[in-house]
Parts: C-alpha cells; sequence; structure tokens
C-alpha cells in the first residue's frame, strides 16, 4: 500500500517504521510542525492522489476538515488521534453522507482489546456483587495533551455497557464522597510512559486489578497499519473493534 501519514509527531514516526516494516511505502507525510525533510505543512486533495491510505495521529482540532478531505479523495482512512469525543457522531454523519471509509479508534494495541474484553466480562460478573465497586485510573507521559485517555474512555464505555448499577463516567475532581452510580476514571501525567491503564474492582476484603502497560509505542503502531490493510475495499465509518473483532475470530 501507499500510505499518507497526517501527523508527523512520535506516533506518526512509529507508524512510517512499523508500515516499512510490512512491506508498505509512505508516500507522503503531513504536519504542520515537524520540521523533518520531506513533510508537507498542509493537507490538499493533491497530496491524496494515487495514496491507497492514510493513517492519522495529529490532534484533534483538524478532525472534521481532514475527514471530510479524505472522503472527498475516496481514500480509506485510519484515525488514530484522540480527543473528538464531542464531534464523534457529526464527523460520522458526514463521512457516510460523502461515502467516505474511515476507522478510528482510541487504543490500536491488540493487548488493549484483550483488556477491554476483560473489562466488559468483569463488569458483567461484578454486577450481582454489589459490595465490589469499580475503577479506572491511567498513567501517561507529560506530553500527553488530552485526560483522561480516550482507551480510559473506552474502558469506562465497557463497564457501563455490562455493569447496569454504573451509569455516569465521573472525570472530575471530586471533592465530596463518590456516588454508587458514578464510575471514577482519571488520569495522571507525567514522565515518559507510553500508557498505562488499570481497571481496579475493591470489594470489602480482596481488590482485583486488570493492568495494560505498552512498552513502547510500536504496539499502536502496528495495529493502525493492520487495520488500514483491514479497511481496503470496504466503505462506511468503523470503530477498531470491527477490525480486531475480525482478527480475533481468525485467531481463535
Ligand atoms: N489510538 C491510539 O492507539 C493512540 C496511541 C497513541 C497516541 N494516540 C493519539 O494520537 C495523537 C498523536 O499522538 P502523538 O503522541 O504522536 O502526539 P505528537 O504531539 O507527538 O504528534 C502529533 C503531531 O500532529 C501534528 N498535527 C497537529 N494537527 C495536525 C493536522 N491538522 N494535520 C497534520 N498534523 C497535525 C502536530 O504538529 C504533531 O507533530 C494524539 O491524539 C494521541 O492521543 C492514539
Amino acid at each position: 500500500m501507499k500510505i499518507i501519514l497526517v501527523g508527523y509527531g512520535r506516533m506518526g514516526k512509529a507508524v512510517e517504521a512499523a508500515a516499512l516494516r510490512r512491506g508498505h511505502s509512505v508516500a507522503a507525510k503531513v504536519d504542520p510542525v515537524a520540521e523533518d525533510a520531506g513533510v508537507a505543512g498542509t493537507l490538499t486533495p493533491d497530496l491524496l492522489k494515487n495514496a491507497d491510505a492514510v493513517i492519522e495521529f495529529a490532534l484533534p482540532q483538524g478532525i472534521e476538515t481532514n475527514t471530510s478531505l479524505y472522503a472527498e479523495a475516496a481514500v480509506p482512512a485510519v484515525i488514530g488521534t484522540t480527543g473528538w469525543e464531542d464531534r464523534r457522531e457529526t464527523v460520522a454523519a458526514s463521512v457516510i453522507r460523502d461515502g467516505g471509509t474511515v476507522l478510528w479508534g482510541n487504543n490500536f494495541s491488540v493487548g488493549a482489546h484483550l483488556l477491554f474484553k476483560l473489562t466488559a466480562e468483569i463488569s458483567r460478573l461484578t454486577e450481582k456483587l454489589p459490595d465490589y465497586d469499580i475503577m479506572i485510573h491511567e498513567f501517561h507521559h507529560k506530553m500527553k495533551k488530552d485526560s483522561p485517555s480516550g482507551t480510559a474512555l473506552t474502558l469506562a464505555e465497557k463497564v457501563l455497557e455490562n455493569n447496569h448499577r454504573k451509569t455516569v463516567v465521573q472525570t472530575q475532581t471530586l471533592n465530596r464522597a463518590v456516588r454508587p452510580e458514578e464510575l471514577h476514571v482519571v488520569g495522571i501525567r507525567g514522565g515518559f510512559l507510553p500508557g498505562v491503564h488499570t481497571v481496579t474492582v475493591d470489594g470489602p476484603f480482596d481488590t482485583v486489578e486488570l493492568t495494560h502497560t505498552a512498552r513502547s509505542r510500536d504496539g499502536f503502531a502496528l495495529g493502525a497499519v493492520m487495520a488500514a490493510e483491514w479497511l481496503i475495499g470496504k466503505k462506511g465509518f468503523f470503530r477498531v473493534e470491527d477490525f480486531i473483532d475480525d482478527l480475533f475470530r481468525k485467531e481463535l
């Protein structure tokens, strides 16, 4: 595949390496700030011509403009950019209206998807055990701009879908007792960690902790390239889970 990288920061560079390792080529890189050689400052319809796929790890401000350019150019796009939950439905509607192809995900690491599945299961099991409470925390490097992380919000979604005692995701600092229906989700920032997510299930006598630790960005990058391979030939607005569920079905 000829891939266009939109966003050439830490993740863009990791995706480039993963794409080359899987035998793809990088046709163009776009980033308004990156000073590396061969990086275009602006995304234009011309750049998208002749590309097989776009992989975007950028910042959420450009999401509407970028996704409509991808749809207009009929280039399938994998979006790893996080922090646009508030615009998800508008973007989905315009991608579908314009006949485009977008797959988005808050986490492209296969290991993190194992944590999502385990979180769904433990949330379901503890629904009938009201003494066991659930909470989520995550650590990320000091440069990360959104908090809590998109992955933490996806974990929260899994809890709410499977444990009906929890109905509200609470991301604020609490200067009062947490309510039983609130799921407290907290992001901690500092250092260089590429991402550590923990779901804690705590009862009166014991604690169960499920943790995913990313050791580098390579797992996210590989997942994004594999998702782009999967997306070729499809039409519509997909979640990374559509690709992962297919992968788990084939591998297991
Ligand atoms: N989905 C996942 O698996 C996953 C994993 C890691 C990071 N992320 C997300 O990916 C994004 C990028 O992370 P990062 O660590 O590479 O950040 P980064 O700050 O290192 O790089 C982001 C780059 O995007 C560029 N950019 C901003 N707006 C742009 C636009 N409109 N077009 C093109 N480039 C643009 C910036 O100049 C910057 O160089 C963040 O939203 C992060 O949360 C997602």
